[in-house]
């Protein structure tokens, strides 16, 4: 119906196309080799090895499990059943120890006429063989050639991590052994297991069984409405609660559910056979509202709530309190046969403690400074715990305030607190990488973020580290972190991490030498049918050749670009969402008229990925502006507001704190905090045309010209970068950039590209 108002418009459209990488492999063409993460070296041979069902594998005992794991995992990825080779017979495949290197995870391949070959120098480095095996088997059973090749390969880091937060959202047992087998496709061996935390506990102890019976379960929280708002918004039914995770009990409708100790134990063993170690984590003394649904006596006050920032803390001053803790993690010992378990430890209020007297009792005892103190002292506490069950203590960087022990691991996520780390690593702790603003795979990936994750040398991660070689000896790996607050449902968490998952892999595994931007996307692309397979959900990297505001003075031609070429674009114009019946791209689109588009990239299975919008304006030139009556300066004239607020247009109001004069929109370095900036001047462009405005911010910005909105980037958001187009007369054009930062690290930019081009180039030669 919305379309007969647009009939100028039908008329407009030509025809669209969408426009590939050909990257299409023809069934006879020699199989390719894409494997992620990139191995250290692969020499390729001439002929190729047809695996075929009845074939067998060989391995000695030590290695059954790895073959067990191996049949399994081709039989679901290509329909292959292979066989356990008879004892002492000779197999189609064969595993074996016996590798020379130090190194536990190195392993070689090698692929030729006789078969397969995996040698690892342990168990581990046979099943980091497996998972680069798995990648080259290709999914037709027909067709299960795989290419003569030798590799040879062992990992950089021996910390390859993957956090999933289980209690904001849960997810079975058998999801989280997805997202496991998941982590052994890419060689990742840490699965760090979130498994309590104010929105939920989700492990059973034995001792304590209130603590699933009431933790476990919810009334629909702030949190789940969101994303129930969110699935309708977006048309995304990866936004809704999974049915088979609620109940009803009196009445109400609770959603939830635990993990029991066999299960537990299950996928504990599920990911052993992968080569992957799970490191549980109950988070305490914070973060422990799900707890204290049962037992609120383990709080200072013995009643559970919200503080100003975080929630009631288990109070460290009380012996049951601690006695809880430790009974707790007696049990959880039992169940992870490693030698790390994760406190948590992470944003702690510290309000009720200042103000209870047990806690202010331990603080005298143990003549502890403050609060900050009396945190350390419970770490400590714990950690002695720990190491008394011969476990080591891993704890989120706050740990390091109030002192560390020297014994004591850190996962390092504030990227406000790059202190943290040289402080640890100089003190000779192990550090794990898994910064916020890079590693948190729970924000929505922006368009530059994979190329982000994959150009970041962790060593290196913050300039101002400096660490010397020795620190650096320190910086034990690296880890993505998904917490799960708006991820309700598999496909929606499968999403936010794949692909950036490929990227940390490549950054955890290979030498930073071997990185290669370029091959690496190639493989990703190849990768992406694996996916597919797979019925994993993932990410279509953003359409291409367009921006969100695009002008014509009299027609504009649209081309769409996909980097995946296993995808179809469909769209509309009357403001619809995409669906599986809408205009397909499938050439050129000639505009004459305003209009404004929405695409919508569908995968194999018939899913719709994300919507982008392109909004075609038609302009007349805007007038060149007369300069003010005044001497002009050079450069850009930036006015600091003191500002604590979340929407550009309040900044105004906001007190003054000073004026700077800049050649650039940028945040001047020193300048840090909470911020409310607001930019003026003039630029001259050289002719009149059609210019490209790009303006990047965390937080919000705004783009004005000549005294227009353009690009409206407000609100509180990580790194977005957002364009638009203007047609501009030749002559000078007055711009206005408003823009505040909440305190976590200011970014901004305004850059620009002239009529024709399309490479963005930061806007300097302002006049004030
Ligand atoms: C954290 O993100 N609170 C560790
Ligand atoms: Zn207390």
């Amino acid at each position: 119906m919305l379309k007969k108002n647009f009939p100028a418009l039908a008329a407009a459209i030509a025809a669209v196309s969408l426009v590939v990488a050909a990257c299409g492999t023809l069934p006879a063409a020699m199989p390719e080799i894409n494997v992620i993460p990139k191995p250290v070296s692969v020499t390729e041979g001439h002929g190729v090895f047809k695996l075929k069902s009845g074939m067998t594998v060989a391995a000695d005992s030590a290695l059954a499990p790895a073959a067990k794991y191996l049949i399994e995992a081709l039989a679901k990825s290509s329909a292959l059943q292979l066989e356990a080779a008879r004892p002492g017979k000779e197999g189609n495949i064969d595993l074996q120890l016996g590798l020379d290197d130090k190194n536990p995870e190195a392993y070689t391949l090698t692929v030729d006429d006789k078969g397969i070959t995996i040698q690892g120098a342990t168990p581990r480095g046979v099943l980091m063989g497996i998972a680069t095996l798995r990648q080259l088997v290709p999914a037709d059973p027909k067709d299960s050639r795989i290419p003569h090749v030798t590799i040879t390969d062992a990992p950089r880091f021996d910390w390859r991590g993957a956090h999933l937060d289980v209690s904001r959202h849960f997810y079975t047992a058998d999801q989280v052994k997805d997202f496991i087998d998941l982590m052994a496709t890419y060689k990742l061996n840490k699965f760090h297991w979130h498994l309590t935390d104010d929105q939920g506990w989700r492990i059973e102890i034995k001792q304590y069984p209130l603590l699933t019976e009431k933790g476990a379960w919810r009334k629909f929280n702030g949190q789940d409405r969101e994303c129930m708002a969110m699935a309708a918004k977006e048309d995304n039914p990866d936004m809704l609660i999974p049915q088979e995770l609620l109940k009803v009990e009196d009445g109400d409708t609770l959603y939830g559910g635990f993990y029991t100790q066999e299960q537990v134990r299950d996928v504990v063993a599920y990911a052993a056979e992968r080569g992957i170690d799970v490191i549980p984590e109950l988070d305490m003394p914070g973060h422990l509202m799900g707890a204290q649904q049962g037992y609120p006596w383990i709080t200072c006050t013995g009643e559970s709530s919200w503080g100003q920032s975080f929630s009631s803390p288990l109070c460290p001053g009380k012996d049951s309190a601690l006695m809880f803790a430790k009974n707790v993690y007696s049990e959880v010992f039992s169940l992870f046969p490693y030698e790390y378990v994760h406190l948590g430890a992470d944003e702690v209020e510290k309000t009720n403690w200042k103000a209870c007297p047990d806690c202010q009792a331990r603080i005298k005892t143990y003549n502890l400074k403050d609060e900050h103190e009396l945190q350390a002292w419970f770490v400590h506490d714990m950690e002695r715990h720990f190491n008394a069950n011969g476990k080591k203590l891993i704890g989120w960087d706050e740990i390091v305030d109030g002192g560390l022990s020297p014994t004591a691991t850190i996962t390092w996520w504030r990227d406000w607190a790059p202190k943290a780390v040289t402080t640890a690593t100089a003190q000779g702790n192990d550090v794990i990488i898994c910064p916020d603003f890079l590693l948190y795979f729970d924000f929505i990936e922006q368009a530059r973020d994979l190329k982000r994750v994959y150009d970041t040398e962790p060593t290196t991660y913050r300039a101002d580290w400096n660490l010397t070689p020795e620190q650096k000896k320190h910086i034990r790996g690296v880890q993505a972190n998904t917490w799960c607050e708006r991820i309700p449902s598999v496909r929606r968490m499968q999403y936010q991490i794949m692909p950036r998952m490929m990227a940390l892999s490549e950054i955890a595994w290979a030498q930073p030498e071997a990185k290669d931007w370029a091959d690496f996307e190639k493989r990703f692309v190849a990768q992406v049918d694996y996916l597919d397979r797979h019925g994993i959900n993932y990410r279509v990297p953003d359409l291409t050749g367009f921006n969100d505001i695009n002008v014509f003075v009299d027609t504009a031609t649209v081309t769409v670009h996909s980097i995946l070429p296993n995808i179809e674009v469909r769209y509309t114009t009357d403001g619809s969402f995409p669906n599986a019946q809408s205009t397909l791209c499938t050439g050129s689109i000639t505009v004459t008229e305003s209009t404004k588009f929405i695409f919508r990239p569908f995968r194999p299975d018939g899913t719709a990925g994300a919507m982008q919008t392109a909004e075609y304006r038609k302009e007349a030139y805007s007038p060149a502006q007369a300069l003010p009556d005044k001497k002009m300066e050079d450069g850009v004239r930036m006015v600091y507001h003191e500002f604590k607020g979340r929407k550009c247009a309040e900044i105004q109001e906001a007190k003054v704190v000073r004026n700077y004069t800049l050649d650039s929109v940028a945040v001047p370095e020193k300048l840090e905090g909470w911020l409310g900036l607001v930019y003026e001047g003039f630029i001259e462009v050289p002719q009149d045309g059609v210019y490209t405005f790009a303006l990047t911010s965390n937080d919000g910005s705004m783009l004005y010209v000549d005294g227009e909105l353009l690009i409206d980037n407000d609100g509180p958001h990580g790194d977005t970068k957002l364009t638009a187009q203007r047609a501009l007369a030749k002559g000078w054009h007055k711009l206005r950039v408003e823009y505040f930062d909440m305190n976590n690290g200011g970014i901004l930019s305004l850059q620009w590209a002239l009529p024709g081009q399309t490479a963005l180039k930061t806007m300097t030669g302002f006049k004030h």
